[in-house]
């Protein structure tokens, strides 16, 4: 009896498990935004290179912001010229504002990713202004976007920073993503949009992530829109609550290789959820990652090599020979257990 009970709990897993999955690897931005000392532009393409080479298909390149804010990002449009070319790989940049847009689509990318916290105090410290102001830019752009000729082409994705957590005030509760989510919603009407719940501190808990997801996935029902969990591994529940996001409504997850990062802007943060950790955990998931693991490890190597940088990751320290060689593929679905 309790055999059947568990094998028929095993089947339902299987059989609600999402069978999609996108892969952005963010160590591009999350992760060199952290290393103070600005890294030769080489070193940087070099590693882009690495994970590439891997089989990351989506990328986050880096940021367009001020370099007095954040100076490892003054040779972006360096870094955006190696690669805007490929036709293979999504690139996508973070902006803070309108200049960070115009900077953006100046320099090929067709992907914006525009942020804004939840919390007040972390919008202040992040992007010095107000929620509001930030939303408010955010209009903005999305007007000038709908004004260009190559509309179809681009991308727009909305990063909540502090969904779930802010250094400075403490734990958000869904409620409080609504009051930010809703405006953009209104003003992004008809446009399609991804929408990350990022987890900036790595503070939050699987069930969390789940009632975050569904919640706001019930009440804003849209085909327009899809889900991104962006997530921190800070206490070691980024790989779970990756998998918590997945199963309640998110097709895209970020990751940064060999969990390099630590934001400046959220005290006490490490960085995120390392992509080995993450592809590892999906493998038996049914869900097409076409990444290789090896090589990928390979190129958190190169990236743990940068001076500067802190990294953490499982998976690199299990001995190679122990890593799976398969690449991480779609199993046959006629296979699926009924
Ligand atoms: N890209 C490049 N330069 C920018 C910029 C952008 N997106 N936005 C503003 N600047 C420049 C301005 O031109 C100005 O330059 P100047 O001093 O040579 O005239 C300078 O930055 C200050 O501009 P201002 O509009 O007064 O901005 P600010 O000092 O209030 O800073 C931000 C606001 C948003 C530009 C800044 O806080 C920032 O870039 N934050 C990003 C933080 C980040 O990356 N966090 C991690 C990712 S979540
Ligand atoms: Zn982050």
């Amino acid at each position: 009896m309790a055999k059947t009970l568990r094998a028929k709990t095993l089947n339902d897993t299987l059989n609600t498990a999402p069978r999609r999955a996108d892969i952005v690897e963010v160590a591009p931005r999350d992760g060199f935004q952290s290393i103070n000392d600005p890294l030769p532009t080489e070193d940087k393409i070099r590693c882009i290179q690495s994970l590439l080479d891997a089989g990351i298909t989506r990328l986050e390149i880096g940021s367009f912001v001020s370099p007095k804010a954040v100076p490892q990002m003054a040779d972006i449009g360096e870094i955006v010229a190696a690669f805007v070319d490929r036709p293979d790989i999504r690139l996508a940049a973070l902006i803070p504002n309108l200049k960070g847009a115009e900077l953006a689509l100046d320099s090929g990318i067709r992907e914006l990713v525009f942020v804004v916290s939840v919390s007040e105090p972390h919008n202040q410290s992040n992007v010095r202004q107000s929620v509001a102001d930030s939303l408010a830019s955010f209009e903005t752009i999305i007007e000038r976007l709908r004004a260009l000729d190559d509309q179809d082409r681009l991308r727009m994705r909305l990063d909540l920073g502090t969904s779930f957590d802010c250094p400075y005030a403490g734990r958000i509760d869904w409620q409080q993503v609504e009051a930010v989510l809703a405006p953009a919603l209104e003003m992004t009407q008809g446009v399609e949009l991804e929408v990350a719940l990022c987890d900036t501190t790595g503070r939050a808990t699987p069930y969390q992530v789940a009632e975050h997801f569904s919640r706001l996935g019930a009440r804003y029902q849209d085909d327009r829109l899809s889900w991104a969990f962006h997530g921190h591994d800070t206490y070691g529940m980024g790989v779970a609550n990756a998998l918590f996001a997945l199963q309640h409504g998110a097709t895209t997850l970020d990751a940064s290789t060999a969990g390099l990062g630590g934001c400046p802007f959220a005290p006490g943060a490490t960085g995120n959820t390392a992509t080995e950790d993450l592809v590892y955990a999906l493998q038996d998931g049914q869900i097409d990652i076409g990444i290789d693991l090896p090589r990928l490890l390979e190129a958190a190597d190169m990236i743990a090599a940068l001076p500067g940088g802190q990294t953490a990751s499982h998976l690199r320290h299990v001995p190679r020979e122990k890593v799976p060689r398969e690449k991480a593929t779609r199993g046959n679905e006629n296979e699926r257990l009924g």
